[in-house]
């Protein structure tokens, strides 16, 4: 993708903030539209002053926000969300923003015409495996209301490419990490949060015998894989999982976090009854995506994490006030 006019909704959140970034470095046009609800302006201090960005503070869910943010793109990355955390909490706020948020950004991306619709799903619309690795005919058991939501964006997303002839193409990451990754409050995820309690040398709680296993993929990778898919046309109406079919386990997250620390994992590393519902296994099958890429995602869960813990020392806050903001048991 080069010398577009590229609309990314929640561009200023973690995933899309990288997206954005690379964008750019392709010389193409960028409109952000954000409500920075859990997205930040200082993702995008790096490019903040870009010529070719604009930066929209509005509302999915609003259209005249739409409209004004898709104005002559020719592609749409639809990434904003509000979180799954969020879904238990408040499940209608969270369908209102996925499914008529979806909904708008659809129906003005088909007024205006454009060549790409790439729509961002989630893994957690498989709910619990049936069977690993999960591929994309894995049935569907949304087992949150986010999932469940986020099922509804597939379907619309599949419906317009249908009925309108929208192109369209669904990408389904799995869990996500690296720099502008959130440890704050219930928006925390597992390694940014343990993370933060090793630079406070505060135990990391494993919850369960911490065997759960994920696939995890280091963020950077997933928005350059990003824009290979969209500038793939073999993409187009097909939904491919973004994972690297290899599971690390929540106990060996742990342990790399405790080894770059120096901590002694039999003293650091501590365990709390299970969190309710918590998935076992949790593997994707990647064969889809590197047959249309034609590559298979590279970093290893060790250099992400590194990666990852240079990021958190270079931000411009204490520890402290690292670990004042997290919250261990973040789902309540
Ligand atoms: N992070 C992961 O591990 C992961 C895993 C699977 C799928 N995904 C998907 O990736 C996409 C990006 O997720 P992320 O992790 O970057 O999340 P994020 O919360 O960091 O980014 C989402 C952005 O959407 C913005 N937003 C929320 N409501 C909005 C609204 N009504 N209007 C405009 N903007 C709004 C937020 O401010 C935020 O900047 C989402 O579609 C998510 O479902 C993420």
């Amino acid at each position: 993708m080069q010398n577009q006019r590229v609309a990314v909704t929640g561009g200023a959140g973690f995933l899309g903030s990288h997206v954005v970034a690379k964008l750019l470095e392709l010389n193409n046009e960028v409109v952000v539209l954000d409500d920075f609800s859990n997205g930040k302006m200082v993702h995008l201090a790096q490019v903040r002053e870009h010529p070719k960005l604009s930066i929209i503070r509005g509302d999915i869910t609003h259209r005249n926000d739409v409209v004004q943010a898709f104005e002559n793109c020719n592609t749409v990355i639809h990434l904003a969300v509000l979180d799954l955390r969020q879904s238990i909490k408040e499940p209608k706020r969270v369908n209102t923003v996925i499914v008529d948020g979806t909904m708008n950004c659809l129906e003005i991306a088909k007024e205006n015409n454009v060549e790409l619709f790439l729509n961002c799903s989630s893994s957690e619309v498989y709910g619990t495996a049936n069977y690993v690795p999960m591929d994309e005919k894995h049935p569907l058991h949304p087992e949150t209301p986010y999932a469940a939501a986020k099922v509804a964006q597939d379907m619309y997303t599949f419906s317009y490419g249908r009925t309108y002839g929208l192109p369209w193409t669904t990408i389904r990451p799995f869990n996500m990490y690296g720099p502008n990754s959130h440890w704050q409050g219930y928006r925390g995820e597992l390694i940014p949060k343990m993370i933060v309690r090793a630079m406070n040398k505060q135990p990391l709680v494993l919850f369960g015998s911490g065997e759960q296993t994920r696939d995890f993929l280091y963020v950077e990778e997933a928005a350059k894989a990003v824009i290979d898919v969209a500038n793939n046309p073999l993409s187009r109406g097909r939904t491919l999982n973004f994972c690297t079919g290899k599971e690390t386990s929540v106990k060996r997250i742990a342990e790399l976090i405790c080894q770059a620390f120096n901590l002694d994992p039999a003293e650091f590393i501590q365990s709390q009854p299970p969190r309710p519902g918590d998935v076992m296994r949790h593997l994707g099958d990647q064969t889809a995506f590197s047959e249309i890429v034609g590559y298979s995602p590279k970093v290893e869960i060790e250099e992400g994490i590194t990666k990852t813990i240079e990021w958190f020392k270079h931000l411009p806050y204490k520890p402290a006030e690292l670990l004042a903001q997290e919250v261990l048991r973040s789902w309540e």
